[in-house]
């Protein structure tokens, strides 16, 4: 387990929209550099950057042409190299995406697969046998290629699935198993990837749909497990610092598989999305734990984490993010304040934390943009960060209709020196807390948790971190539990009180207290 991670904080940077530094409207690296000592002065201490590949950004960057290049939008590979000097010198790591699941349709490997003779590409990705064998169950791209046969897609039509193999083969003439060498090559090419980068001086990865590799496979996915345990050896034998951070959202399986962390995201009906995300199918009235309606059950996460907690104890972590670049913010639901008060939980809590850019400002899920490179829904949440009232709020120098995404023009749009100036901001609070959390080991990623009062449909959720006890009522009334600690609080959003045995908290308050 590399020790970094025991303490570290990460931001997550879409280089898209984060920090323009030549004026062509599009975030660059010289732009993220420009910006470390930002992302410092919150405490972060360790980035995730998604993909800066080159690419044809089909879906943003996740459809690689090249895994060895730098995208010419964002700068070049001795710009990359740059930065992780600079982050290094800072006291910043530095993670890549990787992205094993699936390429590019323009890759070279793939456009060598698709080539009728045979060659070393032609298993690298899944092809059926002839163009007439599509079973019905598989996502294939049918009748486009020189090569009789169909190929299976991974998430959108243009990202190719790598061949990884098949855990239970239904059609041998054209499903490998993963023993099979040209699988294996596959394994190899990926590690010789992750190899080059940490070679540059990469600190790690974010792994992308860790859990895609292997197909037909369910459940516990022993063998895509299998292939990432043998990432891992060899990791720890050549990189023993490198961090690996799965997009899997299934603890039990991924930190088992060898994954260092794995990111808690907002999938249908888990834990994640009890605390965050959860409305009324029917009338849309958000139910989340968090929001101010006061209508989540706590219950519902605290039995889903502590099972994953305790399955994954002294193996690896459980990420929580703020969000990420495919849903929405939390804004989108969340007033400011419960935003504020969303977050900082976020910090308190165990594993290792994700601020996505421009929540540290309540930046906005702006509603009703075109999709950009493949976005959807999601590309309201990946706009252009708000540094000040400047020139398109400082992104970028380029006329507005150049811009990657248009930035938020409303009169009330966020800032981070409109932030920085007021004491109660979003930033200024998330600063407190974080660096809260990096002066006490009983906060950082490895440190206990303890459930003190978390009942059903009830409010305030209270829990324990060795010294500290977190109380949060996120709710718009007053709430009280029985309280038998003796304490000094350290940090506080809103008002409570602790007498005779019974915390009483106002509304929309958490409280952070040291136990004496
Ligand atoms: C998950 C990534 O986070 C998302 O942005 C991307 O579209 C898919 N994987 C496909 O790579």
């Amino acid at each position: 387990m590399p020790k970094w991670l025991k303490d570290a904080v990460f931001y997550e940077i879409y280089p898209q929209t984060f920090c323009d530094s030549n004026g062509d409207g599009i975030g660059d690296i010289k732009g993220i550099i420009s910006k470390l000592d930002y992302v410092k002065s919150l405490g972060c201490n360790a980035i995730w950057l998604n993909p800066l590949f080159d690419s044809p950004f089909m879906d943003a960057g996740y459809d690689v042409r090249n895994y060895y290049l730098v995208a010419e939008r964002y700068g070049t590979n001795e710009d990359l190299k740059n930065l992780f000097e600079i982050a290094h010198e800072k006291g910043i790591r530095i993670i890549l995406d990787l992205v094993p699941g699936h390429t590019s349709d323009q890759h070279e490997w793939f456009r060598k697969s698709q080539k009728a003779e045979k060659n070393e590409y032609s298993n690298r990705y899944t092809w059926t046998d002839s163009v007439w064998e599509a079973p019905p169950n598989y996502r294939l791209m049918c009748g486009i290629s020189e090569r009789d046969g169909n190929y299976l897609v991974n998430f959108f039509s243009s990202q190719p699935a790598l061949n990884y193999g098949f855990n239970e083969i239904t059609h041998p003439a054209w499903q490998l198993p993963t023993s099979h060498p040209d699988c294996k090559a596959t394994v190899e090419a990926l590690k010789d990837i992750m190899r080059f980068w940490l070679n540059v001086g990469c600190d790690g990865f974010r792994v992308d749909m860790a859990d895609s590799l292997v197909k037909n496979e369910d459940g516990e996915k022993p063998e895509t497990c299998k292939i990432w345990r043998n990432v891992r050896e060899m990791l720890d034998k050549e990189y023993s610092e490198a961090a690996i951070i799965s997009e899997w959202c299934n603890p039990k399986v991924s930190i088992g598989a060898g994954f260092h962390s794995d990111f808690y995201l907002d999938h249908d009906t888990n834990g994640y999305r009890i605390l965050f995300r959860d409305k009324d199918r029917n009338t849309g009235e958000c139910t989340a734990v968090f929001s101010k309606n006061g209508k989540g059950d706590i219950t519902k996460f605290v039995d889903e984490y502590l099972d994953d907690l305790k399955n994954t104890k002294d193996k690896g972590y459980i990420s929580f993010i703020t969000c990420n670049h495919d849903t929405p913010r939390m804004t989108r639901m969340f007033t400011p304040l419960e935003a504020k008060i969303a977050y900082s939980f976020i910090f308190l809590m165990p594993g290792v934390p994700f601020l996505y850019y421009g929540d540290e400002i309540g930046m906005k899920y702006m509603e009703g943009l075109k999709s950009k490179e493949g976005g959807y829904h999601r590309t309201g949440t990946r706009t252009p960060m708000q540094w000040n009232k400047g020139v398109n709020l400082g992104f970028s120098s380029a006329p507005s209709d150049m811009l990657y995404l248009p930035v938020d023009t409303s009169t009330d749009a966020v800032t981070v020196e409109g932030q920085l100036k007021d004491e109660n901001s979003i930033l200024n609070t998330l600063k407190k807390v974080i660096a809260i959390r990096h002066e006490n080991e009983d906060l950082q990623s490895d440190g206990d948790f303890e459930v003190v009062y978390a009942e059903k449909e009830k409010y305030p959720f209270i829990f324990k971190r060795g010294k500290f006890i977190i109380a949060v009522n996120p709710t718009s009334e007053k709430q009280t539990a029985p309280f038998a600690f003796e304490g000094e609080s350290v940090f506080t959003i809103g008002k409570s009180s602790a007498a005779n045995g019974i915390i009483e908290m106002q509304p929309q308050t958490l409280e952070l207290i040291e136990i004496k």
